[in-house]
Parts: structure tokens; sequence; C-alpha cells
């Protein structure tokens, strides 16, 4: 963990990057808005939790984009990885310790509302931990009772509300329900995930949140639509198709975010 902060140190501290970017499945192409960007393969960084899912590069990116200097994680492990829900855990830590301030969380998910389609990009405002499990399970201190009633910082979300309108990209607010995975939902449990106020269903993101919060980082999160949840149209879910249908909707995130950066960064 302390050999983490100290190698990304070393490589990037002289960025001073206060923002971080986690890329979910297929959306590897957000680290081409990058400029002068130094790349270290995780292979390269003792501890960094690495991911064995195709779609996820596994390589830190950190540059600029938009004027402002981020850090990138380009992949991310999964809870279905290895039933661990931490697994993000050191990676968190070790950017909180190089002077992060700032998480944004990106994801590929399917949508339960009608209204938000394949392609489009969704705005986290809240989550459901479905999969009830936590990262701050065995945590010892009083710290663990992290509140999160306002998990997604409205400051930020409002920040890329008016990026969006900006950069004239649609983007959808929603609630986005974490399911463990890898096995897609059922069309039960996909009816299920809407009755109980889910807009977005996937399998990442939520156990980052919390660990977000506990390491006091300021977090905004946003879901690519890859396709309409499990009995919606019928059609078999694949991971090849999220892989597919997410760089089109990468695409007007990564607008989004060129846009917004500048006042995230305050
Ligand atoms: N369910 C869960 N995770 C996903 C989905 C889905 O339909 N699409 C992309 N990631």
């Amino acid at each position: 963990m302390v050999d983490l902060a100290a190698a990304l140190r070393e490589r990037i501290e002289a960025r001073a990057p206060k923002i971080a970017l986690v890329l979910g499945s297929g959306l590897g192409a957000l680290v081409d808005a990058v400029e002068d960007p130094i790349r270290i393969p995780y292979a390269d960084l003792p501890g960094m939790p690495r991911s064995a899912v195709s779609g996820h590069a596994g390589e830190v990116v950190a540059g600029r984009v938009a004027g402002v200097e981020i850090v990138i994680l380009s992949g991310r492990i999964h809870y279905y990885e290895a039933g661990d829900p931490a697994a993000m855990r050191p990676a968190l830590e070790a950017l909180k310790a190089i002077g992060v301030e700032i998480l944004i969380l990106t994801n590929a998910a399917g949508s339960v509302n009608p209204a938000i389609r394949p392609g489009e990009v969704m705005l986290i405002e809240d989550h459901i931990a479905f999969s009830g499990r936590n990262p701050l399970i065995g945590e010892a201190s009083d710290a663990r009772f992290v509140g999160m009633t306002t998990a997604y910082d409205e400051t930020l979300r409002a920040a890329m509300l008016r990026a969006a309108e900006r950069a004239g990209e649609g983007l959808h607010r929603g609630v986005y329900m974490w399911f463990s995975g890898p096995s897609f939902e059922t069309p039960a449990e996909i009816r299920m995930a809407r009755v109980l106020g889910a807009d977005a269903v996937g399998m990442s993101t939520v156990p980052e949140t919390i660990l977000a919060r506990f390491l006091g980082l300021r977090v905004v999160a946003a879901s690519v639509v890859t396709n309409m949840g499990a009995g919606i149209t019928g059609a078999e879910l694949s991971h090849a198709e999220t892989k597919e249908v997410a760089p089109q909707g990468g695409a007007r995130l990564a607008r989004i975010l060129a846009q917004a950066l500048p006042d995230l960064a305050g």
C-alpha cells in the first residue's frame, strides 16, 4: 500500500493531479483526450489491484485534459473477480496519498428506465447497494460509520449538468443499483430494480464510492448505458455488447468531462 503510493508519487507527483478518473468497461477511449500523457502499466506498480476482465486496459494515465491535470485508472477490479468488495481500496488510498481530492467514477450499465437508452449517459445521483456487500466490513474504527446522504457530491453534480449543457450532450440523472455480477440480472430482478427505484444496474462503482467517502474523497459518477436491462427487449445480454456499445456513450461522456473538468477543479 505504502509502496503503491510511493511508486505513483515517484512517477506522477510532479503533475499534482487533484482529480482521478476510474474508467468502466469499454471506456478506455477516454484516455485519448489526455495531453502529454505519462502511462504506467499496472504491472509496474507494486500492490496495484489488477482486473483480468477484457475491455479493461490496466494502466494509469496521468496528463492534462482541458488544461486540468488528472490521473486516470484505465481498468478497475470488480467485486465479482475475487469476492472482495474492498478490492479497489489500495488504489484509492494511493490516490488519496498523492493528493487526489475528487474521484470521478464511470461504468457501463444496463438501463431499467425506458427513457434512458443505450449509448446515453446517466449522472448517478444516488445508489442502492443491492449486493448487500460493504467494503468497510472489518474496518475497526468509528470512521467506518460513513454518512452516505450526499455520497454523490451536489456541487460536482451541478458542474456536470452545466457541462453537458455547454457540450450540447444529453445527461440523464438517476439511481444506480449494484448487483454483484458476473452473471447479468434476470428479467424478474430487473422488474424488481425498477420497483425499488433504480434507473440503471451494474456491477461496480458502489463499493468505490463507499471507500472514497470513507477516505474523504469527493465523488461524482456517471453510467454509460450499453443495453436495456434483461427482459426489456427480449434480447440476451452479453459482455461483447457492453464492449461494443460503451465507446459510443464513452465519447459523449468524454465531451461532457472535457467541459466539466475546469469547473470540477474549481
Ligand atoms: N447489468 C449489469 N451490468 C451491466 C449491464 C447490465 O445490464 N450492462 C453493462 N453492465
